[in-house]
């Protein structure tokens, strides 16, 4: 309001300057203009008298002098005249006759310098004008007749032109000054008004509920500052936000030192013992050599971890075929190889054993029973009888192992060993006993078809803590249990009541080695180009997938997806790869390989569709890799796509996101993974929508870089403080504090 007060007042005092100005200039123009027009007329008045008569003024009868000038006055409009004749003899008619008095200097210097003069004069508060004409009387002396015209209307004429202009440029200037005015202030201001209220907007956070573009082409510039001033600043708050609630919560995250000491705080010396069926380190025959391989499998990566930070023993089936070419007489190996942190004991397991156990029961009963993905489980009696043998087998190795403890802590995980806790208990009812299912838990009534659920259910119960990674499968469970069991289900703290036992089953969503240490570590980014170059693949633009073989994976449904994709985004053929890293696992059985043959025949269609010179959609890398090969994958992909069709968590997806050091790439992530109820960053889709998980792909690949920032940023935190070591300090907590 003041400024629009005091730039009206602005305009107002220019515009007056202006016509002052104008109108100045303007009637002093005129005024010379009509003062020259006087004087001519006045002389050529006095040439035309002397032109026609020149004996003129020697005629004049004094006594009629005043009838004459009258009749010059009508005829020239001549105020009046006077003949000079000397200093004292000056002859002139009345009205003029005040005047002479006025003149005689100048008709002094006209007859002097013998020539006609001419000038204004006032006389009366009039203005006049003289114009004096020397002769040459007959008998040689000089005389001068003067001649005099009213030049007061001159005066009169400016003062109206000077008024009348004052006014009408006054008047337009004030006009076109009040259209600036609204223009600016409707205009510019009103725009310029917008920007500030957006940019307010950007700096308190809430540039969403604004819509910043204004539609004036000539603050585009301005827009632009603004807009990447905003975004430098929202990244800056970002990640200082983030920083400052790292560092806050430095104390809360967990490293392998605090898990060590925690646990030595827990244990009190006692012995930690894992029992898994997959081992953590495989020895394998390359040629004459042997080398040695992390098996792929979620598992793997969330204990090894745990184990490396505070030693204990992980007691697996060893399935390496030079596995026994390299444990010592006691079937133990101290791993890592390269630098040993606790050691792995091997269990030998029959090729029968294998076939029913392994195969059999675990994988074509218990893993397609658990995991909704539509492939029916098979059960088999003597697959039954084979798993509970291995069980058996199992427990036996455990107490063996425990034989000098009374109270040990043991951490079985998974599906292949679901009746070691009971076996385990029974023999050592004070042994701390854990089970953790990896894999999903369905509802009562897909587990009910179960032949011998109720033994799979009494052999968990053993445990005192049953854990899996969402409270929906700890719910599933304990439904479960009511269903096909005695037993008393409490569900105010979830927990069974079964013998005079209790077992309490709880969530722990588990997790990957990330810690602030690790935090703003990543590899380079590698062109995808350069990355796909031994494999003859030209690419702009690159997706990556991670996934053992498995129909539960979804890879197929994933394929279909990137086929769509490119149909409805046929720019991006020749330029986006998807790299599809696929472990093959489990090949023995039909469900796995005909997966295998799925998989291979969907990339070979798509591929042929989408032909192009040294590009391909899909590049199929079907080998077991390590983590160090998949890295720079992780590091260089514009997205990682996990379309699991029921998966317990998929740690994939968060090795994904914890490689992202730069905060940059998204996560393609499929709701039936339980990880997507932590990664609220990702891009959550059903794969078995395949248009809509193709337009998830259209979404990841044209993400802000901001947005791509934004939620990285959060699933990234959400990781590191929910990592591993956490996972297992409240799960060893939680087993310590169980009476
Ligand atoms: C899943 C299971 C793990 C298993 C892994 C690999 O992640 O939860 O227990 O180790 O698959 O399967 P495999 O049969 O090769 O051990």
């Amino acid at each position: 309001m003041r400024f629009t007060i005091s730039f009206i007042f602005s305009i107002i005092f220019a515009v007056t300057l202006v016509a002052f100005g104008f109108a100045f200039y303007q009637s002093s123009t005129e005024k010379k203009q009509l003062n020259s027009e006087l004087e001519l007329r006045t002389r050529q008045v006095a040439k035309e008298i002397f032109h026609n008569d020149t004996l003129f003024f020697e005629k004049i009868d004094p006594n009629n002098i005043n009838h004459l000038a009258d009749s010059l006055n009508k005829q020239y409009n001549l105020l009046g005249f006077a003949i000079y004749y000397n200093y004292d003899s000056i002859l002139s008619n009345s009205s003029v006759r005040d005047l002479i008095n006025n003149s005689k200097v100048y008709i002094y210097q006209s007859i002097t310098a013998d020539t006609s003069l001419g000038n204004f004069f006032k006389a009366g508060g009039k203005k006049l004008y003289q114009h004096i004409r020397p002769t040459k009387r007959p008998y040689g002396s000089t005389k001068a007749v003067i001649f005099y015209s009213d030049a007061g209307y001159i005066d009169k004429l400016i003062d109206s032109i000077w008024f009348r202009n004052f006014i009408g440029w006054f008047v337009q200037a004030l006009l076109v000054s009040l259209v600036t005015l609204i223009l600016i202030r409707w205009g510019i201001f009103r725009q310029i008004n917008k920007i500030v209220a957006w940019a307010k907007a950007v700096r308190t956070g809430n540039s969403g509920l604004i819509k910043p573009q204004p539609h004036l082409d000539f603050l585009d510039p301005l827009h632009k500052e603004i807009e990447s001033i905003a975004s430098a600043m929202n990244e800056a708050k970002a990640s200082a936000e983030q920083e400052a609630r790292l560092r806050t919560s430095a104390e809360a995250i967990w490293t392998p030192e605090r898990l060590k000491v925690e646990m030595e705080n827990l244990l009190h010396g006692k012995k930690m013992i894992v029992v898994s069926n997959r081992e953590p380190y495989m020895h394998i025959h390359d040629g004459k050599d042997i080398r040695c391989i992390v098996p792929a499998s979620g598992m793997i990566t969330a204990m090894e971890p745990i184990l490396k930070a505070c030693s204990g023993l992980w007691i697996a089936s060893g399935t390496g075929d030079a596995d026994r070419e390299t444990v010592n007489k006691h079937d133990k190996v101290e791993v890592p190889p390269e630098d040993p942190k606790y050691t792995l004991r091997r269990l030998w397991l029959t090729k029968q054993e294998e076939n029913h156990f392994y195969y059999g029961f675990s994988n074509e009963g218990l893993w397609p029973l658990c995991h909704i993905a539509h492939t029916r489980p098979t059960f088999r009696n003597d697959d039954w009888l084979d798993y509970k043998k291995v069980n058996e087998d199992f427990a036996r190795a455990v107490l063996e192992e425990t034989k000098n403890e009374e109270q040990p802590f043991i951490l079985i995980q998974d599906f292949h060993f679901a009746l070691l806790p009971a076996l385990i208990k029974k023999e050592k009812p004070k042994a701390k006993v854990a089970i953790f299912w990896h894999i999903p838990w369905p509802n009562p009534e897909s587990f009910g078809i179960c032949p011998w659920q109720r033994e799979i259910l009494d052999g968990m119960l053993g445990a005192d803590l049953i854990g899996f990674h969402t409270q929906y499968h700890c719910n599933h469970f304990l439904e479960t249990v009511n269903n096909a069991l005695e037993s008393m289900v409490l569900w105010e703290n979830f927990s069974v009541k079964k013998g005079g036992r209790t077992t309490y089953v709880k969530p722990f969503p588990i997790s990957i080695a990330f810690t602030l240490k690790d935090y703003d570590i990543g590899l380079p980014k590698i062109k995808p180009s350069q990355l796909l170059s031994e494999y003859g693949v030209h690419a702009h633009f690159l997706g990556i997938g991670v996934d053992r073989i498995d129909y539960t994976k979804g890879i197929v449904e994933k394929f279909l997806a990137i086929e769509r994709f490119l149909e409805k985004n046929p720019s991006y053929i020749g330029k986006f790869t998807f790299v599809q890293v696929g472990a093959p696992s489990r090949t023995q059985l039909k469900s796995y390989s005909d997966t295998i043959s799925s998989v291979e025949n969907e990339t070979n269609r798509i591929n042929l569709r989408f032909k192009a010179k040294n590009w391909k959609a899909i590049l199929l890398l079907k080998r077991h890799h390590s983590h160090k090969e998949i890295a720079p994958y992780y590091s260089s992909a514009d997205f990682c796509m996990v379309t699991s069709l029921h998966d317990g968590m998929n740690l994939v997806a968060k090795e994904f996101v914890a490689s992202r050091s730069q905060n940059d790439g998204s996560l393609i992530l499929s709701r039936f993974a339980g990880a997507s109820q932590e990664l609220q960053g990702a891009i959550i889709v059903n794969p078995y929508d395949v248009e809509k998980t193709a337009d998830a792909i259209k979404t990841a690949l044209e993400m802000t870089k901001e947005e791509q920032n934004q939620r990285m940023m959060q699933m990234r935190l959400v990781i590191v403080r929910h990592n591993i070591y956490s996972w297992a300090a409240t799960l060893l907590r939680t087993m310590a504090t169980i009476n």
